[in-house]
């Protein structure tokens, strides 16, 4: 008999996963909790949405049992950093997802370094400090430009550059005397500004073993050059063209982090998104991520030729060393976000989106923010769609990918021109 795979999560990166369990064998049924309009209208006979909020793992809990699910996939952060599979576990049940103690990686930005520092892996130098003196003090001891990063979760607007030490005083004083971002702008960590392209470089672990998943890279400003601000992730492409630091990174930042969980005693389960900096001394760590990258999830799963179900059912039960090596397409893909007019800021929803569905061998179109009405897709969200090319070559996916962008269209749509021509 086949599985049911429970998936956690609504956006672009979740359509990503479902679709991709879709294709194994061994899966009879994909639950989405609450999905999109593309989770809902994928395949009616294999997959549907139910009606359960990220957070409610009571309710998640109630669909594991109604259901029959044999194994719960999470997408995003928060359920996890609030311990959400360790609760599942105790209740015996299969998560792809680690503990709120693994979570905590991405959950505290002075966690994540202190590990770092313990455990000799390369990052930014840094401090972290508490109390608007100390604060203070240690953007006036820092060399220019700093990185000032509030420690707590901040949907990336969590992270300022700042030229001059005035520059940083000001963002100190609005993140910790006028809570611009709440409680995770009480502690902040101070690091150095690191320079050079940035990567995303997925590890799935169980714990005692890992596989490297394709290399990417995301584009995270909302404008063309790199320019505006910050968003979730306007665009993606994989696999890297140079790879030639992988070993390097294998070597002094995967191994290292590993072994380091073993030593705390944390039993990590998942995916570990390690966001990288491939500076002139080596690869060093930006960030650290305790789930798929979103929009790299949906460039990397079309590259896999493996059963991802198998991936996570071993990662999730400890025996990841048991499957055999992954294997990869050829080719590379190109995914571009389709956003609502003014995101990462105020947005409007409810608007009717034609061109869907996209019909084509080398297009897949990820949904993110859509609902289903009336027999209608309808915007329901800042990033609505992922529109991923596939081809023999980097350029061949990217005019894949825009290609379909072409076809389709909402009121106020928005999108980058330039996905996977920049670092
Ligand atoms: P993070 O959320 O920590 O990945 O930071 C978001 C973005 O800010 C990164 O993708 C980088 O572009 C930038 N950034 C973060 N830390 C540094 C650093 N130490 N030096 C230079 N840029 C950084
Ligand atoms: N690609 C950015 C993120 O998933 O956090």
């Amino acid at each position: 008999m086949g599985q049911n795979v429970l998936v956690v999560g609504k956006g672009a990166r979740e359509h990503a996963v479902a679709w991709k369990l879709l294709q194994s064998r061994r899966v009879d049924y994909v639950f989405v909790a609450p999905g999109n309009a593309g989770t809902l209208t994928m395949d009616r006979d294999r997959c549907t949405n139910l009606p359960i909020k990220v957070g409610d793992v009571d309710a998640i809990r109630n669909a594991i049992e109604a259901k029959n699910i044999d194994l719960t996939i999470y997408g995003p952060e928060d359920p996890l950093i609030a311990g959400h599979a360790d609760i599942l576990r105790s209740h015996g049940h299969l998560v792809f997802g680690p503990g709120a103690d693994g979570a905590r990686l991405e959950g505290s930005k002075s966690f994540g370094k202190m590990i770092m520092n313990k455990y000799g892996i390369p990052t930014a130098q840094a401090v972290s400090v508490e109390g608007i003196n100390q604060a203070d003090t240690a953007v006036k001891r820092a060399t220019m430009p700093v990185v000032i990063k509030a420690d707590g979760l901040a949907a990336g607007k969590g992270v300022f550059i700042c030229q001059t030490v005035e520059e940083g005083r000001r963002v100190v004083n609005q993140l910790m005397m006028k809570n611009l971002l709440g409680k995770a702008g009480h502690r902040l960590v101070i690091e150095e500004f690191l320079q050079g392209p940035e990567a995303s470089l997925h590890v799935v672990t169980d714990g005692k073993t890992f596989r490297v998943l394709a290399l990417s890279r995301d584009h995270k400003r909302e404008f063309d050059g790199d320019k505006g601000r910050n968003t979730g992730g306007m665009g993606a492409y994989a696999p890297l063209p140079d790879q030639s630091w992988l070993n390097s990174a294998i070597k002094t930042i995967v191994r290292p982090l590993l072994a380091a969980l073993k030593a705390e005693g944390i039993k990590y389960r998942g995916v570990i998104y390690i966001g990288l900096i491939l500076t002139k001394d080596g690869p060093k760590v930006l960030e650290f991520n305790c789930r798929f990258g979103d929009p790299e999830t949906q460039v990397i799963l079309p590259l896999l030729q493996s059963d991802l179900y198998e991936l996570c059912d071993a990662a999730a039960r400890g025996t990841l060393s048991s499957i055999k090596p992954l294997i990869w397409y050829p080719g590379y893909a190109t995914g571009v976000a389709l956003v609502s007019g003014g995101y990462p800021g105020t947005i409007k929803t409810g608007k009717p989106i034609t061109g869907l569905p996209l019909v084509s061998p080398d297009t897949t179109v990820f949904h993110a923010g859509t609902r289903y009405e009336n027999g209608q897709v309808l915007t329901d969200g800042g990033r609505v769609l992922t529109v991923v090319g596939r081809g023999s070559t980097l350029d061949l996916a990217t005019a894949v990918a825009y290609n379909g962008v072409k076809g389709i269209s909402f009121e106020e749509m928005a999108y980058r021109k330039d996905i996977a021509q920049t670092n």
